[in-house]
């Protein structure tokens, strides 16, 4: 199959008639529909797929197996953002599927076995914390508090994957597999807008900058909006509207990004002052250091204003992602084996995590960006032309080419 037709069968699934954007939240039906896709696409290309420890799923194309090293592995993501785009990690894993067929009528013979992972939860659109998949797999969270996460119903990551037909108590680092694999490579819709300026299709990864999100609850007092004096209230949606702001200067003041994206306020009466206001902070940086002087800001603003309104206040942070650099030789490999194809990749740095991140932790791994023209991820708006997904996939069967040629 071709890109484009792998393309046409992935793009209805789990997407939302209304908005046009997608909800494949980890282990609800929509996410079992797209695995049932994954599975059957690779398996149709002779990949034998398997589910790991953690709930991410890996299709191996031989010869050597899966418990020998140096495996070259692909692939991403196919959960979403609440009404995310369909590239951002769809994209790499329908490119993968689409490198290995490219690779395969080529009569390519593989000397490493060549595999694609899809990883689970990567957005923690579900459970909050992203990547969790790779984070269990390479031991960066506790498996118990992994499957004690809950969603915003109060289901737990393990009922989550019971329900699924999954296995939680196997949860956890997977040394087998890591040390199975030689190098992680995940194609990526590129996020923000620097290839299109430069001419360029495709892109490799510098670097990660540090994020993390936290929680912030702001407790106060319901009440009648018709009859409760001002003076008399707590209304936490005045220290909360108050702390949205202050992220944004605080990002501003320290060349970072800060946002505030999710809140839930209860009981939710238009007639009535809340009870409470549960508001998640998005901090990224280029360094830790400034990433610690925004949050810090942010806090003590939060902090100061709660106090000022008779308003409770809690911040716990949900998750946390320390700064990645991936391996340069891996990425001058994969530039020299782009520009030998008349392809440059221009090499960029960005704010949005990835599986890859973790993974290079613990192996060599690289990225290749797709043009995104506009830019704008993390919405239905996000796109990518289809004569660039095609070079993406062109490129990555080359790397694949490349680095499992050799034993
Ligand atoms: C994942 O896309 C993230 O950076 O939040
Ligand atoms: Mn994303
Ligand atoms: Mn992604």
């Amino acid at each position: 199959m071709t890109f484009a037709e792998l393309w046409r069968e992935l793009e209805p699934l789990g997407r939302d008639p209304g908005t046009g954007g997608y909800r494949r939240y980890s282990w609800t039906p929509a996410d079992t529909e797209c695995r049932a896709w994954f599975t059957r696409r690779a398996e149709a290309l002779g990949l034998a797929v398997e589910p790991d420890r953690n709930g991410n799923l890996w299709a191996w194309w031989g010869p050597s197996g899966p418990r020998r090293p140096g495996a070259v592995v692909t692939g991403s993501h196919l959960d979403s953002v609440p009404d995310g785009g369909g590239y951002d990690g769809a994209l790499g894993v329908a490119s993968a599927l689409a490198a290995v067929e490219e690779l395969k009528a080529r009569s390519f013979s593989p000397e490493r076995a060549i595999a694609i992972a899809v990883m689970t939860e990567e957005e923690g659109g579900r459970f909050r914390v992203a990547c969790l998949g790779s984070r269990l797999m390479t031991g960066a969270i506790v498996p118990d508090a992994a499957r004690a996460l809950s969603d915003d119903d109060g289901v737990t990551l393990a009922a989550a994957m019971t329900a699924a037909g999954a296995d939680p108590s196997r949860l956890g680092p997977d040394e087998d597999l890591l040390g199975s694999v030689g190098a992680f490579v995940e194609l990526h819709v590129e996020q923000g807008r620097a290839l299109a300026p430069m001419g360029a299709a495709v892109g490799l990864a510098k670097g990660i900058w540090p994020h993390g999100r936290w929680r912030l609850g702001f407790g106060g007092r319901a009440d009648h909006a018709g009859t409760a004096r001002l003076a008399d209230r707590k209304d936490p949606m005045l220290p909360y509207a108050r702390t949205v702001l202050a992220a944004r200067r605080a990002a501003a003041d320290n060349g970072a990004l800060a946002t505030i994206g999710k809140v839930i306020a209860e009981p939710g009466g238009a007639n009535g002052i809340c009870s409470s206001v549960t508001a998640w902070l998005d901090a990224r940086a280029p360094d830790e250091a400034r990433l610690e002087k925004t949050v810090t800001a942010v806090r003590s603003a939060s902090m100061r204003y709660s106090a000022e309104c008779g308003v409770t206040l809690s911040v716990r942070q949900e998750s946390y992602t320390p700064p990645v650099r991936f391996d340069e030789a891996l990425r001058d490999r994969i530039t020299d084996v782009l520009a030998a194809a008349g392809m440059e990749a221009p090499v960029l740095s960005t704010g949005a995590g990835h599986d890859a991140g973790f993974l290079a932790a613990r192996v060599p791994a690289a990225m290749l960006f797709v043009r995104n023209p506009t830019g704008v991820s993390h919405s239905p708006a996000e796109h990518a032309d289809l004569p660039d997904c095609e070079t993406g996939v062109h490129a990555l069967a080359l790397v694949l080419e490349d680095l499992a040629a050799r034993p």
